[in-house]
C-alpha cells in the first residue's frame, strides 16, 4: 500500500526507480516504427496528463494524450512513459526529471515526444509527485521562443552524450552548466522562468485575460529586484563615503592642538557611517541557492501559480472530455487533479503570505535607514560650519565638505529610488491581497 506522506510532495525517495525500457509492457502488438521529422499538429489550448506509478507506469490520461500521441487507450495503460521518447531526446532531460521527482519537487522541462507513427510533439511538461508514490504530469503546447533555444541546447547536448560517452548524470551536469550561461543558477530557476513565460506566450495565443495573482507577483519579484540593485548601489556609495572619512581624520589629526572639534565631527560621522553601513547589511536581501532544485521565492510563485491555474483548466477541459478507458474511473483522476491543484495553491498562497511579511520588514529598515542618514546628514552640517570657521587655518577642508555634500545628494536620491521600489512591491502585495490587478 503507498503512504502518504504529511507533504504532498514528499515521496519515499529511496523505492523510485524508472522502468527501463527493455522492462516495458510487452508490447500489444505495438511494433517501433522509424522516427520521421514530421511534426503532429495540435491546438494551444489542448492540455495532456498522464498519471504513473513510482517508476513512471502510465496509470491513468487523458483524451488529448491518447489523440495526439495516438497511441489507444489501452496500449497506454501499463505502459512505460517512455512508451513516447523521442531520440531526439537527451538523457540528461530524464535524468533531471527523476532526480527532481525523487526530491520530492516538481519538475518542469521542454520534452520532445514521438506519435504512435514516428512523428514528432513537443511538450512543456510539468510533473509533480502527488505524495502516495505515484506522478502526475500535465502538459501544454510550447510557443515561446525559448522553445527554440532549448531545442539548440538539447542537440548539442545529445551530440556530446554520443561522441563522449557521457553518463545521463554527467550530462546533466553539462546541460547544467549551459543553463547557467544563459543566466539561470539553478535549474529550478530556469524551469520557473519557462513556465511562466509558455503560459504567458500561451495565454496571449489564446486571447484570455492575464491573470491578476501573477500580475502581481511580476511586479513584486521585478520591483524586489530593482530594490537589491539600488540597495548595493547604496552600500557602494558608503564604502566610498568610508574613504572620504578617513581622509577628513588625516587631515584633522594634522591640525594644532586646541583644533580638534573637526576631529571629534569626522570621529562621530564615522562611527553613524559604521552603523549605516551594518544597517545596510541587514537590507540585503539577496537568497543563496545551494541546489539544482532551489530557487527565490517568487520564482516558486510564479511556478506555483502556473501550475495551478493550469491544473485547474486541466480539471475544467478533462470534464467535457469523454470517459476513461482502463482501470480508473473519472471521478477518481478528477479528484487527483483537484488534490494537486489545491495543493499547489495553498503552496502559492503562502509563499505570496510570506512575500508580504517580508516586505513589511524592508519596509520598516528603510524607514529606519531614513532616520539614521537624516542623523548622518546633521553631523555633516556641523562639519560645514566648523570648516567654515577653519577656512583661513585648514585649507582643503572646504574640498573634502563640498564632496560630502555630493555624496548626501547623491545617497538622497538614492533613497527615493528604493523607497519608489518599496513602494511599488507594497502595491502588488496590496493587490495581491484584495484579488485585484493593475
Ligand atoms: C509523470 C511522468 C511523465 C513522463 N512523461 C514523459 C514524456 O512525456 N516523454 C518521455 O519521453 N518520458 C516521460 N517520462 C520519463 C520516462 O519515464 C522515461 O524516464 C524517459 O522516457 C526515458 O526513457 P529511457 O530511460 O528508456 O530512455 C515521464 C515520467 C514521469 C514520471
Amino acid at each position: 500500500m503507498n503512504r502518504i506522506p504529511t507533504d504532498p510532495f514528499t515521496v519515499d525517495h529511496d523505492e523510485i526507480k524508472p522502468v527501463e525500457q527493455k522492462a516495458a509492457k510487452p508490447a500489444t502488438g505495438l511494433r517501433s516504427v522509424p522516427e520521421v521529422n514530421v511534426e503532429e499538429p495540435f491546438a494551444i489550448e489542448d492540455l495532456f496528463f498522464s498519471r504513473t506509478d513510482k517508476r513512471g507506469v502510465i496509470e491513468a490520461y487523458n483524451e488529448v494524450f491518447v489523440r495526439i500521441a495516438g497511441f489507444g487507450g489501452s496500449e497506454l495503460q501499463g505502459a512505460p512513459h517512455n512508451i513516447i521518447r523521442h531520440s531526439d531526446m537527451p538523457k540528461a532531460v530524464f535524468w533531471l526529471l527523476w532526480n527532481g521527482l525523487k526530491n520530492g519537487t516538481p519538475v518542469g522541462a521542454y520534452v520532445k515526444n514521438k506519435t504512435k507513427s514516428g512523428k514528432y510533439y513537443w511538450v512543456f511538461a510539468i510533473a509533480s509527485p502527488l505524495g502516495n508514490g505515484d506522478f502526475l504530469s500535465v502538459r501544454l503546447k510550447p510557443t515561446s521562443p525559448l522553445l527554440g533555444v532549448v531545442s539548440d541546447l538539447y542537440g548539442e547536448i545529445l551530440h556530446a552524450e554520443k561522441s563522449e560517452a557521457l553518463s545521463p548524470e554527467d550530462s546533466a551536469n553539462r546541460m547544467m552548466g549551459r543553463i547557467q550561461e544563459l543566466g539561470f543558477q539553478t535549474y529550478a530557476m530556469f524551469q520557473a522562468h519557462a513556465l511562466f513565460e509558455e503560459f504567458e506566450a500561451r495565454r496571449k495565443t489564446m486571447g484570455t485575460k492575464q491573470f491578476s495573482d501573477l500580475s502581481n507577483i511580476h511586479t513584486i519579484s521585478e520591483n524586489a529586484s530593482h530594490l537589491r540593485h539600488e540597495i548595493a548601489l547604496l552600500s557602494t556609495r558608503f564604502d566610498e563615503a568610508a574613504l572620504l572619512i578617513a581622509n577628513m581624520k588625516i587631515f584633522a589629526a594634522k591640525l594644532p592642538e586646541g583644533r580638534s572639534t573637526i576631529n571629534e565631527i569626522a570621529k562621530n560621522y564615522d562611527l553613524m557611517l559604521r552603523d549605516i553601513r551594518n544597517h545596510l547589511k541587514t537590507l540585503d536581501i539577496q537568497e543563496s541557492f545551494d541546489g539544482i532544485w532551489e530557487a527565490s521565492r517568487d520564482q516558486n510563485s510564479f511556478f506555483m501559480l502556473c501550475t495551478s491555474h493550469l491544473l485547474e483548466e486541466m480539471c475544467k477541459n478533462f470534464k467535457d472530455e469523454g470517459c476513461l478507458g482502463g482501470k480508473t474511473s473519472k471521478e477518481d483522476e478528477t479528484h487527483v487533479l483537484n488534490k494537486l491543484r489545491n495543493t499547489y495553491n495553498t503552496k502559492s498562497i503562502s509563499a505570496v503570505v510570506h512575500g508580504i511579511q517580508s516586505t513589511m520588514v524592508i519596509q520598516r529598515r528603510v524607514d529606519f535607514l531614513r532616520r539614521m542618514i537624516l542623523g548622518l546628514s546633521t553631523i555633516r552640517i556641523a562639519c560645514r560650519v566648523e570648516a567654515g570657521t577653519l577656512r583661513d587655518t585648514a585649507k582643503g577642508l572646504d574640498n573634502i565638505v563640498a564632496r560630502l555634500d555630493d555624496f548626501h545628494d547623491e545617497i538622497e536620491e538614492q533613497l527615493e529610488k528604493i523607497q519608489g521600489a518599496v513602494n511599488a512591491i507594497l502595491k502588488g502585495v496590496d493587490r495581491s491581497i484584495l484579488g485585484e490587478s493593475e
